[in-house]
């Protein structure tokens, strides 16, 4: 047997680090020896829960399944890894102090078929690996000084590697795929944020991104609020939810949020049931074929795609105003870079409707919106940003655009792929000290890529005239009680 035997220290409150660290997934992010790691057993890190592991051996993948044999929470767990020829004991042990936490990792490895003489000359060579793993932990739970390509606290700036690969379409347009993701994943440094004691709201969390984004929050121990417009769909997800994770600060409301009444019903009573919020994410959205209205008498597109998320986040701000570093995050899309703002034509009036475009000029504005809104919060200390997940197969993807969803299939990214980067702007330290930007795989993008996609000061002055004299009528309808719809309702 061979036993090895470090500690690290790290500043970071014991629970946070147990969190991280008693979850194996996360293993691949700190030790260089670990090229995969994914949960294989149902239910949360738990008593029992085993993880499959991919190991650099030489040129050789190998393959390990590890099982949590103890697990007490936030002091000690200890998992149990089976190899080919080997096994070996892995016990994690945390002592915390305020919030400086010390880790000592005891791995004790047994070799059934080698030599004892063999295995004494493999102790130096596992102890530089042990060391090497360490450092790699101590690194992840270190906490970092800079966001991304930074120049100063409120902005960042596109790689000039990503600034090209925008500029020439296609191999930007590759970066959407899966591989894109892959590649841009070797580059990543570990994410160990909690999100214990945060509340979270995020809409559209019943399908596709939405859903494997709740289920990152949840994991990082997040109390997350989700809004949804199907109840049973809602208690479904929620139910899921806290399975998979055993999180149980998970709860929903009802509203339609292309209704701007129901948008502000819930957002009077998220206001009233949660002291203060921490982030909003603005996922919901989806793509027309044909035009329509809501009862309201808004076209579908623009309703839920841009004046929802422009009256859900300006119904929030005062709850969001109540925490010290606030966070809104809106889901774009890639589409936007083929249109400009249409201001005079909001919702698709003046011209023969197309579903890509009405849903490509909504999108468009809403990552200028996040723009204005990173300036005029900037004051507030709120970190505002715009994502894009790349081509993410989802039922909303292969509901609206099948042709194009059965012709790349297997180029798209799974929805865990596509959400990663929102999970990584609610969470990680980097986006909290930038505002306003445009984000794809964690690192921020060109807006522009066509000549003729760039608005004026002037239509972004009056885009949010635009959006703010529909909140008025909107809200003014509301009141004097011209809406016959279904109250938001609790979960
Ligand atoms: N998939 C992609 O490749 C892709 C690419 C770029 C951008 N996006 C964006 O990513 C976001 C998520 O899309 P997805 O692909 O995950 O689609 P999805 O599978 O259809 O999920 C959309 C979610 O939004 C909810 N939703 C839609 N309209 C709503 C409304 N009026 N009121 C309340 N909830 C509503 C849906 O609720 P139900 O479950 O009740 O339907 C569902 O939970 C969208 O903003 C989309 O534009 C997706």
């Amino acid at each position: 047997m061979i036993e090895l035997k470090e500690t690290i220290s790290v500043r970071r409150p014991i629970d946070d680090v147990f969190r991280y660290l008693s979850d194996f997934t996360n293993i691949e992010q700190w030790d260089p020896g670990v090229v995969r790691s994914v949960m294989v057993s149902q239910g949360p890190v738990q008593l029992g829960a085993a993880f499959e592991l991919t190991l650099r051996y030489l040129f050789f993948p190998v393959r390990m399944i590890y099982t949590i044999a103890e697990y007490e929470a936030p002091y000690r767990v200890v998992l149990k890894g089976m190899g080919g020829s080997f096994s070996v004991t892995d016990t994690i042990e945390l002592s915390g102090n305020g919030p400086q936490t010390q880790v000592t990792y005891t791995a004790a490895f047994v070799f059934s078929a080698l030599s004892p003489r063999l295995v004494k000359m493999m102790k130096p060579a596992l102890t530089l690996i042990g060391k090497a793993s360490m450092a790699g932990m101590k690194k992840a739970l270190s906490p970092i000084a800079r966001p991304p390509q930074s120049v100063s606290l409120f902005s960042a700036r596109s790689h000039p590697m990503d600034v090209a690969a925008d500029r020439l379409i296609l191999p930007g347009a590759l970066g959407f795929s899966t591989w894109g993701h892959r590649l841009s994943k070797s580059f990543w440094r570990a994410n160990a944020e909690s999100l214990t004691r945060q509340t979270v709201v995020l809409t559209g969390a019943t399908s596709g991104l939405g859903k494997a984004a709740a289920l990152g929050l949840a994991r990082r121990g997040a109390k997350l609020t989700f809004i949804a417009r199907n109840r049973e769909k809602a208690l479904a997800t929620q139910r899921e939810l806290s399975q998979k994770t055993g999180n149980n600060h998970i709860d929903f409301y009802i509203a339609d949020l292309g209704l701007m009444a129901d948008i502000k019903k819930v957002a009077e009573a998220i206001l009233h049931d949660k002291p203060s919020l921490d982030v909003l994410i603005n996922n919901a959205g989806a793509m027309f074929a044909e035009r329509s209205e809501t009862v309201e008498g808004l076209e579908k597109t623009f309703a839920t795609n841009l004046l929802g998320p422009f009256f859900l986040t300006r119904h929030l701000l005062e709850g969001l105003s109540r925490t010290k570093a606030p966070r809104i995050i809106n889901v774009s899309s890639g589409g936007m870079y083929t249109q400009r703002v249409h201001v005079a034509d909001l919702e698709m009036n003046h011209q023969a409707y197309d579903g890509a475009t009405a849903y490509a000029w909504a999108k468009r504005s809403l990552v200028i919106l996040t723009e204005l809104w990173a300036e005029q919060l900037k004051q507030k200390n709120m970190s505002v940003h715009a994502m894009h997940p790349g081509w993410v197969d989802t039922p909303g993807l292969s509901t609206s655009l099948p042709r194009f969803h059965q012709q790349i299939r297997p180029l798209l990214r799974t929805p865990e792929q596509g959400a990663d980067t929102l999970v990584w702007l609610a969470s990680a330290m980097e986006p909290g000290q930038c505002s306003g930007l445009f984000w794809l795989d964690r690192r921020p993008h060109i807006t522009h890529v066509f000549a003729g996609t760039r608005e004026t000061d002037d239509e972004r002055r009056q885009l949010w005239k635009a959006l703010e004299a529909y909140e008025k009528k909107r809200l003014s309808m509301v009141k004097v009680g011209r809406e016959s719809l279904p109250p938001a309702a609790r979960g």
